[in-house]
């Protein structure tokens, strides 16, 4: 039998999120904070035991923060085009990844999908959960392999993790694919948009609406430019992020965060700009680097970084750091020999790489 990819044979219409569940989180009494328990007008907040004379720093940080960060949820909201209530916000991508596993997964039992070579964390926090990774490699044109994912599913896979645009790769993965996977797993699928503020193709959120079996993530840490502020964002059925809100820590988004990125959300145009530049530097690096005579191969990318083949990627990577120029060398991952993954840096950056390059691959 293989996946099918009509959208009539899709068997997750009666997707019930319950029968994933592990049972302590169906059993679970969330936490209620005192932000949680008191929501009317008052002017005296004895209830939270803060400091009520204030902090060293500007007023309000002695207060707890909004625990569901309703402000931020609401001007994401506007921008992704999704209703306050299918957002979640963790902090960094990480949180939501990791709260994936604590609420559906069992340790020792229940096993995942990753396709790698694909972003680290999905691996990592599977293990910091005592949950089974089983490896559905991509294609060696990075695509996925659907027979390989069929087969290794089975009764106890809670979780196919998808990466598009795919990192350390660079490539967005078949959309076409993404919905086979999404019409025939009864579990869940999380496609991770890191990168899609830098793609030609489209996001997945409005898809959430004909499929109750997916998550997608997204991060302000690329296209946004906030890396340093931790913001994460899974977007998702209103049950599904209703079991995300119950396992997180009560105020897992800081109040300085808060105000940032409420700020920072003002200022789409300047994002956009940004993302503009980036893709046009992007293509110019690219081509450039392809017509350097180390280089074998520079990947197409839908992302803020190329993926590149060299002849010596350790001596290139040694040399480049050398002169001050860090870039991540890959060339240990599987399907990623040879190559280092280099960040689009600004119009400076990237000719201080081209230059240093030019001259290491002349010696
Ligand atoms: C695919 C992917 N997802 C998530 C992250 C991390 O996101 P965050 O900074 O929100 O934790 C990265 C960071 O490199 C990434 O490449």
């Amino acid at each position: 039998m293989h996946y099918s990819n009509t959208k009539a044979d899709n068997i997750n219409m009666s997707f019930d999120i319950n029968s994933l569940l592990r049972q302590n989180i169906k059993n679970l009494v969330p936490y209620s904070s005192a932000r949680d328990e008191f929501k009317g007008e008052a002017s005296i907040f004895l209830d939270a035991n803060e400091n009520s004379l204030g902090s060293p720093l500007t007023h309000w940080y002695n207060r707890y923060p909004d625990p569901l960060q309703w402000k931020v949820k609401e001007k994401l909201s506007a921008i992704k085009g999704i209703a306050p209530r299918h957002i979640f916000l963790g902090n960094g991508s990480d949180e939501c990844i990791d709260i994936a596993y604590r609420a559906f997964c069992n340790p020792g039992k229940d096993n995942i999908i990753i396709c790698p070579p694909t972003y680290g964390m999905y691996e990592v926090s599977a293990h910091i959960n005592d949950v089974e990774v089983r490896r559905a490699r991509l294609l060696d044109n990075f695509q996925l392999d659907l027979i390989h994912l069929e087969n290794l599913a089975d009764e106890h896979t809670k979780i196919i993790w998808l990466c598009s645009p795919n990192n350390p790769t660079g490539n967005a993965l078949n959309r076409e694919d993404i919905e086979t996977v999404l019409n025939n797993f009864p579990g869940l699928v999380v496609i991770d948009e890191a990168y899609i503020n830098f793609s030609r193709h489209r996001s997945f959120i409005p898809a959430l609406q004909e499929y109750p079996n997916l998550i997608v993530m997204q991060t302000l840490s690329k296209a946004w430019g906030l890396a340093g502020l931790r913001l994460g964002m899974a977007f998702a059925s209103e049950a599904i992020i209703e079991v995300y809100n119950r396992v997180k820590p009560p105020y897992n988004i800081n109040q300085s965060t808060q105000e940032l990125v409420l700020k920072a959300l003002d200022e789409v145009g300047q994002v956009n700009d940004m993302i503009k530049w980036i893709v046009q530097m992007r293509e110019e690096l690219a081509a450039a680097l392809t017509k350097m005579p180390g280089v074998q191969k520079v990947y197409p990318s839908d992302a803020n970084f190329l993926l590149v083949k060299v002849a010596d990627p350790k001596m290139t990577y040694q040399h480049l750091l050398q002169k001050g120029i860090v870039v991540r060398d890959r060339s240990r991952v599987e399907l990623c020999e040879g190559c280092l993954r280099i960040t689009v840096g600004t119009q400076k950056e990237n000719a201080d790489l081209i230059k240093n390059l030019e001259t290491f691959f002349q010696k």
